[in-house]
């Protein structure tokens, strides 16, 4: 069925102006944009954004990290998405990540990784609701 998924553009890949050729990836695979926004979390925000791993020894890093620049935030639709949106951006670690996936081009680290998505359904409802309104889905 076609569904929806909840991706960011992280503020490495924003810094290093791909913002274009990463939503050119998507859309090429077919996701279709339903909301758009470019935004910057506050640390408090990515904290709450990422409160699942707070007990994770990554954490502080990634709050630092995912509140250090801009971001750009996007619900995305296809048939398939949030299974077809995590093979398009490959393995987490940037060194596992598959030929032509959106890591492989743009990560630079396990942290630093270019593009988060969604790892369920139920996730990418919860993070969608995080960035935006009703009115804001096209
Ligand atoms: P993301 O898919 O956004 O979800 C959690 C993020 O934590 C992950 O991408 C990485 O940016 C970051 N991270 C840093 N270290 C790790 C790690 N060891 N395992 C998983 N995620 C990590």
């Amino acid at each position: 069925a076609t569904n929806q998924t909840f991706t960011m553009i992280k503020p490495d890949a924003v810094q290093d102006n791909h913002i274009g050729a990463i939503t050119q990836m998507m859309e090429a695979d077919g996701f279709r944009i339903v909301s758009l926004k470019k935004t910057r979390l506050t640390p408090e925000r990515a904290g709450e954004f990422y409160a699942v791993h707070k007990e994770r020894p990554f954490y502080n890093d990634l709050v630092k990290y995912m509140s250090s620049g801009p971001i750009v935030a996007m619900i995305l639709e296809k048939e398939n998405a949030v299974a077809d949106f995590r093979k398009l951006i490959g393995a987490t670690n940037p060194a596992n990540a598959e030929e032509g996936t959106i890591r492989k081009k743009f990560a630079k680290s396990m942290e630093a990784n270019a593009v988060h998505g969604s790892d369920s359904d139920e996730n990418a409802q919860i993070e969608g609701d995080f960035f935006f309104g009703a009115g804001e889905r096209f």
